[in-house]
């Protein structure tokens, strides 16, 4: 998604804008540019793809100046050209403008725009503020900026300059992050806190609804309407380091090989023998006890991840848990009501689909639990709860550790409403807190037969379609091993529950169909080796995934893929692994952008 970077101070300031651009790079996109006060003027370059292009532009025609913004596009108006890369300006260029995020309303305004003699040069929806900014401003850029943002509706981000005030940036956040970094005579500003690590730990988070303006001496920040804000910057643990690969060859694999470390850090002191302490909730236990109906929303991987979660809150709950995407419940007039409990998943804490059912849920009545990886993020900011998955920063598109992560933590949470609806007793809280514990141990193992993943990989390269298959929450974690597949190799690739395979998608398989397995559920164990059969009846090549004591399953399947055994309730975590390998090698040996793929986005910050 798009990414900001801004700086201020006496050090020359494209370079600088430049780095923080690369270190956004990993949030994806299509085209990036920047704007740097040059003399008495303002001075632009931009180009389509990659950092590295615009890097080319520069090296031609390097701008000098101290002041300067830059922007990564994703493109949501417009293709992704240098003409629709931002920066915008005005038709005298005095005034430039990047932004983050949709205005749903730039139709109207850009016909009113060009009814006043405005010409514009881009298809994008952000060149209406920079006339708008420019026709406002009368001797104050704040002034003219709220005036403009006061016109345009959306969720955006939006960070302003002019050569009438060439020692000022001013910028506003409504929903899309903004980040304030505090250096010494120099500041800093970037839509996330990758982009500063490396000048600064001192950093302020910009609010919704806030406006901040930057000089080289520090930050004001007020409302949007000018209220005065009291806040002060706060030190950033994050180190550069965690930013980096660290030795491997893709951030992608390099998280995957981070995951037994995640998950004991997810647990850590949240587990005590048969006890779990989730001292971030603070539902009471008359809550929990008058519980009857759970939401998860989400999208995406985390999506995923709360198809595991629903059948954890069915299966040792009994409480009815419906998972809806976050996109369509916010139109599906949802049923949810005071007592509810609305579980909001979401890795970036800043998915815009997740944070508009976040509120709508909340609104509701709903109680907001947000299961999120970054601290202090939009969807904490929403939430009733916050429970944290500790993976670290995670920089690869295609998400692993932080997946595992929120699957641990529902079984976390699912523990703790047993425990204090007292359903779940001392012996089933016992076995549940000890399967917990042998996780971290189990992944370590699947991460040791990465070879022999890499192998079985091989057969897939060149394949065209590939389906995958399980039962209950085997199907959970096949689902995201296609999305996973499909993510980063660019091939097509489906999941379904093995039942439903004979209701239509067979029609599909024939000789040499790659169709890959998951077979950990005792309960549909025999049920699903029949949909192997029969796809191996039309000729498929069958990948299984299975324990590693099942001495059955080299009998149905072509290749086995062994993890270690354990309670049939956690084998979504260690499942997962297989097949997050699987897909980083098919996409490795395909020669692909593994960490950045094609038209995705690290984090979408639009609707
Ligand atoms: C994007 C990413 C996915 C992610 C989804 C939800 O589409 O490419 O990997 O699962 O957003 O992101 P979130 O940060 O809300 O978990």
């Amino acid at each position: 998604m798009c990414g900001i970077m801004g700086y201020v101070g006496p050090q020359q300031a494209a370079p600088i804008v430049l780095e923080g651009l690369r270190r956004l790079e990993y949030r994806g996109y299509d085209s990036a540019g920047l704007a740097i006060i040059e003399g008495n003027g303002i001075t632009v370059r931009k180009a389509a793809g990659k950092i590295a292009n615009l890097d080319a532009v520069l090296s031609n025609a390097n701008p000098e100046g101290t002041l300067g913004i830059g922007h990564t596009r994703w493109a949501t108006h417009g293709p992704p050209t240098d003409s629709n890369a931002h920066p915008h300006t005005n038709m005298q260029a005095t005034f430039a403008v990047v932004h983050n995020g949709i205005i749903e309303n730039f139709a109207d305004l850009k016909a009113e725009l060009e009814e006043s003699g405005v010409e514009f040069v881009s298809q994008t929806d952000t060149e209406v503020l920079a006339h708008l900014v420019g026709q406002y401003y009368d001797g104050d850029l704040r002034e003219a900026v709220r005036k403009a943002v006061d016109r345009a509706v959306g969720a955006y981000a939006l960070v302003v300059m002019t050569s009438h005030e060439p020692d000022h940036i001013v910028a506003v956040r409504m929903i899309s992050p903004l980040v304030v970094g505090f250096g010494e005579g120099e500041m800093f500003l970037a839509s996330g806190v990758p982009a500063l690590l490396e000048h600064t730990r001192s950093m302020m988070v910009i609010e919704d609804g806030e406006m901040v303006s930057l000089t080289a001496d520090g930050a004001v920040v007020t409302t949007i309407g000018g209220e005065p804000i009291d806040r002060s910057p706060v030190d950033v643990e994050w180190d550069v380091e965690a930013a980096e690969k660290g030795g491997f060859d893709h951030f992608m694999l390099k998280e995957i090989h981070e995951q037994p470390e995640v998950v004991a850090e997810t647990l850590m002191g949240r587990i005590d023998g048969d006890h779990v302490d989730l001292n971030e909730v603070g539902y009471t236990d008359e809550f929990a006890i008058d519980l009857r109906k759970i939401w998860i929303t989400a999208c995406g991987t985390a999506y995923h991840a709360g198809l595991v979660g629903k059948q954890l809150f069915e299966g040792l709950l009994r409480i009815p848990t419906e998972v809806v995407y976050a996109h369509e419940l916010r139109y599906s007039d949802p049923l949810i009501e005071p007592g509810d409990l609305v579980i909001a998943i979401s890795q970036s804490g800043e998915t815009v689909d997740t944070l508009v059912a976040a509120r709508l849920a909340k609104q509701l009545g709903g109680r907001l639990v947000a299961i999120t990886n970054v601290p202090g993020s939009a969807l904490s900011h929403e939430a009733d709860d916050t429970i944290y998955t500790r993976a670290g920063i995670e920089i690869s598109v295609a998400s692993t550790k932080a997946y595992v992560a929120m699957v641990v933590v529902q079984y976390l949470l699912a523990m703790d409403l047993g425990q204090r609806r007292k359903t779940l007793s001392a012996e089933d809280q016992r076995r549940l807190g000890s399967g917990l514990a042998q996780l971290p141990g189990a992944l370590e193992t699947i991460i040791g037969h990465d070879d022999a993943i890499a192998r079985v990989a091989e057969t897939l390269v060149d394949a065209q379609d590939i389906y995958f298959i399980g039962r209950g929450l085997d199907y959970a974690v096949v689902m995201e091993g296609s999305l996973k597949l499909k993510e980063i190799s660019y091939i097509h690739s489906e999941a379904m529950p093995a039942g439903e395979l004979k209701h239509g998608t067979l029609a599909l398989v024939t000789e040499g169909t790659p169709v890959v397995v998951v077979l950990t559920q005792e309960a549909t164990y025999d049920k699903t080796i029949s949909a192997v059969q029969e796809v191996k009846a039309r000729g498929a090549y069958v990948i299984g995934i299975g324990y590693e004591d099942d001495d059955q399953l080299d009998r149905y399947v072509d290749e086995v893929i062994r993890i270690p055994r354990v309670e049939d309730l956690y084998a979504p975590v260690p499942a997962a692994v297989p097949l997050q390998l699987l897909a980083y090698h098919v996409a490795r040996l395909r020669g692909l952008d593994i960490d950045q793929p094609r038209n995705l986005a690290k984090s979408v910050t639009v609707e």
